[in-house]
């Protein structure tokens, strides 16, 4: 199963995407987590991983990516499965494994595009066993749908915010996770009860929401911190039970 987690900036996706991370480690799945943010350092000091070497470095950097797809008319001979990624490229542990597409380094290096387009690729070459499951955690907003990326997702969790933005950009994504045949749920995260109430009198998918993460010191001051996150949460329980009862 191939899961990508999308919304605002800040929403909380990489948060989810580690609690939901663990939380299939613990039923016992083969998780990878797919870092596509090509700017933010967060995900891996959450999963309690260093961060491994750029992915996008195998093809010889993102211009690499688009030489080798144009020469050869592919970015992957083969398909591949988890076992065939290089030690290089992931960190982590027995049974949970990061692995990170790419991120901006320098001043004036060039548009991040060819992280976009290795995301992709990989995501569509990537065969998932049935206790495989690819979380791959994106940058803020919709620019993973632009370039594709979502297409080689089985289903797509938006996380959104008590904010008017996060609200608004949830028909956004619903829209166009469907126009591409997906599955797409809604997670809201920091709420309290009269927000939540709130979110869900607003709403337009509101049948979609499959959880309410609330608001959590012990989340923030990780997130202040930059301390790892395991915590056993009935509302990332839901999450897993929603998608093994719809999905592969
Ligand atoms: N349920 C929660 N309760 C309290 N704090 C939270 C919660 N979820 C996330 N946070 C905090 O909100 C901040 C943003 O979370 P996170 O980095 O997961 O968001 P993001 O959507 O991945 O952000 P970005 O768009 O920058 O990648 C972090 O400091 C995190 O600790
Ligand atoms: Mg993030």
């Amino acid at each position: 199963m191939k899961i990508i987690l999308c919304g605002k900036g800040g929403c909380g996706k990489s948060t989810v995407a580690t609690l939901l991370a663990r939380a299939y480690e613990k039923h016992g799945r083969n998780v990878l987590v797919i870092d596509s943010d090509e700017s933010n350092y967060g995900l891996h000091r959450q999963l309690g991983f260093e961060l491994p070497e750029d992915f996008t470095h195998y093809f010889g950097g993102k211009k690499g990516a688009y030489r080798k797809f144009d020469d050869k008319g592919y970015l992957f001979e083969d398909k591949w499965h988890i076992s065939d990624i290089p030690d290089a490229y992931l960190t982590g542990e027995d049974g949970l494994h990061l692995l990170a597409i790419g991120k901006i380094a320098e001043a004036e290096e060039g548009c991040a595009c060819g992280m976009g387009f290795t995301a992709k690729k990989f995501l569509e070459n990537l065969e998932t066993g049935e206790s495989d499951v690819v979380i791959t955690d994106t940058e803020a907003g919709v620019e993973h749908f632009g370039r594709g990326v979502d297409r080689y997702a089985d289903v797509i969790l938006m996380v959104v915010d008590p904010s008017y933005e996060s609200i608004h950009l949830s028909e956004k994504v619903c829209d166009m996770g469907r126009a591409l045949g997906k599955p797409v749920y809604l997670i809201l995260n920091k709420v309290d009860g009269e927000q939540a109430d709130l979110i869900k009198s607003t709403i337009r998918d509101r049948e979609d929401i499959i959880a309410e993460i609330p608001s959590s010191p012990e989340i923030m001051m990780a997130g202040l911190k930059g301390e790892a996150l395991d915590m056993d949460l009935p509302e990332v329980e839901t999450v897993v039970s929603t998608l093994s009862g719809d999905m592969i």
